[in-house]
């Protein structure tokens, strides 16, 4: 198949793994999806096809993916809804496909995902367009079906991802909903031209920060991955955008080394949760958010009093009690609507190392396939 052929033609260009390259390249494809849709500092969604007022043309919007594309559209439904006031739903595809959901000529439909082809998300495609939706496909392939079938596209450009773990796809499909809101809030009556100025310089800073932090952030997290590795449990938690972070991290944990790893809303912790929480246990709370560290520490402690083992990723000027926290990753300061994808990059190395300890296969993990072409 073509992904096969693409897998031999493509280099690790000194990387052990084509995980790790494709980490490494992110700064270099976001970019590039920066560079596409921007014009004299300003966003410019003029290619994708969406018209220049969208938002006055639709009632809500539907997100629907799969897997890691699904999480980014998690993460996007808190922004849009929060910035632009209008409803949004998100599912997975496989869930969408088959519940009859109420849609019609005012509905955006947007569909992401990395291949273009997964069979799911194709099919719900198909039923919200028969509806009359119009579709907005993020898609990395811009000759694949989902591409084709859509009324808009807005083309990813991570270049190829040769790693079942989707790393470079995914910020770029968050950076992608981050284009998508500043170009809706500027339509928006109540958001001053300030914002959506402010908003638009913190995306063009991204790839930088994302460079740094990749450098950086290496050394403690081979110390933490190190012990990662023993574990059988691993718990992730945040709150807003930071527990769809939460969901990635987990799932890329999960996904290459094979140790049982689960997301949590922090405050939905001591619902059911908590019970497993016991000495030494590894919980990753993402406090990225400054607007709600309070509650999200606070959740941290509860963890801590039952002897959890914990990892805080944070903004580095946050101010916390140390003695809660085992562990500390920093991330540089950011509005509180990007900065958790700046905790992407902790987070997939982390799960990188902690499989490499694990001594597992990388770049094709058992039982997972990069495209996932059938039901
Ligand atoms: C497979 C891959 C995942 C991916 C998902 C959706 O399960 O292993 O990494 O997130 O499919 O793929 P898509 O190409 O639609 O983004």
């Amino acid at each position: 198949t073509k992904i096969n052929w693409d897998a031999e033609m493509a280099e690790k260009q000194g990387y052990d793994h084509f995980m790790l390259k494709e980490i490494h390249e992110q700064p270099e494809s976001l970019k590039r999806l920066l560079e596409d849709n921007l014009k004299d500092g300003k966003i410019d969604l003029t290619a994708s096809g969406l018209a220049e007022n969208w938002l006055d043309n639709y009632d809500k919007i539907h997100i629907v993916a799969c897997g890691t594309a699904y999480h980014s559209g998690a993460l996007a439904k808190y922004l849009l809804e929060d910035k632009l006031r209008i409803p949004v739903e998100v599912e997975v595809a496989s869930e969408y496909r088959y519940r009859n959901p109420i849609v019609n000529d005012r509905t955006l439909m947007i569909v992401v995902s990395q291949s273009g082809e997964t069979a799911d998300t194709l099919a719900a495609l198909r039923l919200a367009r028969s509806k009359g939706a119009s579709v907005l496909a993020l898609t990395n392939s811009r000759d694949s079906s989902i591409a084709r079938e859509s009324d808009m596209l807005i083309y990813l450009k991570a270049g190829p991802e040769i790693a079942v773990a989707s790393t470079k796809a995914y910020t770029n499909m968050v950076a992608a909903f981050y284009i998508l809101l500043i170009d809706g809030m500027r339509q928006r009556d109540d958001i001053s031209e300030e914002l959506v100025v402010n908003y638009t310089s913190d995306l063009i800073k991204l790839p930088e920060m994302i460079r740094k932090l990749s450098q950086q952030s290496k050394e403690q997290i081979e110390i933490i991955a190190n012990k990662y590795a023993q574990k059988e449990n691993i718990f992730f938690i945040g709150r807003n955008t930071d527990y769809t972070l939460a969901l990635e991290g987990a799932l890329k944990l999960k996904e290459i080394s094979y140790i049982h790893a689960e997301a949590y809303p922090a405050g939905e912790l001591k619902h059911g949760t908590l019970a497993l929480v016991e000495e030494n246990v590894p919980v990753v709370a993402l406090g990225s958010r400054a607007d709600i560290f309070a509650k999200l520490f606070s959740n941290l402690k509860e963890v801590k009093a039952r002897g959890a083992e914990t990892l805080l990723i944070t903004e580095e000027n946050q101010k916390f009690e140390a003695d809660s926290v085992d562990y500390l990753i920093e991330l540089p300061v950011l509005n509180k609507d990007f900065a958790g994808l700046l905790a992407i990059i902790p987070l997939q190395l982390l799960a990188y190392y902690t499989a490499l300890n694990c001594g597992e296969d990388i770049d094709q993990p058992r039982n997972l396939a990069k495209s996932v072409t059938v039901e």
